[in-house]
């Protein structure tokens, strides 16, 4: 993936893994363009980054993000490349049969980075060089029950990108996934988790996979290796029954 020169929008960008990718490509050079809910994390990630730029929109509603894409072209034309980031988590009780959280995680994983891409791809594939990198988690590939739509969205935005990435072959427009591991947020309340992986080494192992030559097409630190390769290696049952074991 070309590094410099491009103009990427980031959704989820004011907080977390996005922000932390915001600041890094803003300052390789790149026009970055973050958006997401909340104004007040938008604008102290801009005034912390001069020329970052930030769009407010909720990636929930529909209109909003045909809204958001007019938006981005009207105002950057030059954009070439879209994040597909933002996400929510939230822990479920099948068996209340309740489902609210089951929808708006659907809406917000899987539905909006769809319609996103769709709303985009016809400029992005006019650009001379053009990216989209889909952000999944390595909870795609071993679920973590209590967290059973979260992990089902990850895996489906796992076999999207394989699709997109496939039907996009011999075009301007490279298909990338970003597969993390448990890292300190707060979509998992992992912020000072001890367990999870430090936010900026994380964005530093990521930066310096984007850099190889050509990018591969599944960005995946090393702690994230044990459970995208766990059906590979054999280890699935042992590791599911080791992370979903009663508490
Ligand atoms: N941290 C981890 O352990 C981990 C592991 C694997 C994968 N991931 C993935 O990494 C991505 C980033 O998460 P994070 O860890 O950086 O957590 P985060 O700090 O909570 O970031 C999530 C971002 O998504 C935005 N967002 C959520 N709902 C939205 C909506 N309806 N419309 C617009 N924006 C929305 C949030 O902004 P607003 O709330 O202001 O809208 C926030 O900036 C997610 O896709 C997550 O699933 C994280």
């Amino acid at each position: 993936m070309k590094l410099t020169d491009n103009t990427i929008l980031i959704t989820g960008g004011g907080t977390g893994i996005g922000r932390g990718l915001a600041e890094q490509l803003h300052k390789l050079g790149n026009q970055v363009i973050v958006a997401g809910r909340r104004k007040e994390k938008l604008e102290e990630t801009a005034a912390a980054n001069p020329g970052i730029k930030w769009l407010a929109v909720d990636l929930t509603d529909a209109a909003a993000i045909s809204d958001l894409a007019a938006r981005v072209l009207a105002d950057f034309p030059a954009l070439n490349m879209l994040f597909n980031n933002a996400g929510i988590m939230r822990a479920e009780r099948l068996v209340e049969g309740k489902l609210d959280d089951a929808e708006a995680i659907l809406a917000t994983n899987l539905l909006a980075p769809i319609r996103l891409t769709a709303a985009l791809l016809p400029h992005l594939a006019s650009q001379p060089s053009a990216a989209i990198l889909n952000v999944s988690s390595a909870l795609g590939f071993l679920p973590l029950a209590e967290r059973a739509t979260y992990c089902a969205t990850k895996a489906a935005v796992h076999s999207y990108t394989q699709s997109l990435r496939c039907q996009l072959r011999g075009t301007s427009v490279e298909v990338l996934e970003l597969i993390p591991p448990y890292v300190q947020t707060a979509l998992m309340t992992g912020e000072n988790d001890p367990r999870a992986m430090p936010l900026p080494q994380f964005i530093a192992e990521v930066m310096s996979i984007l850099a190889q030559n050509p990018t591969p097409p599944e960005i995946l630190v090393d702690n994230a290796r044990r459970l995208r390769f766990a059906e590979k290696t054999g280890s699935f049952d042992t590791i599911f029954e080791a992370v979903n074991r009663p508490q």
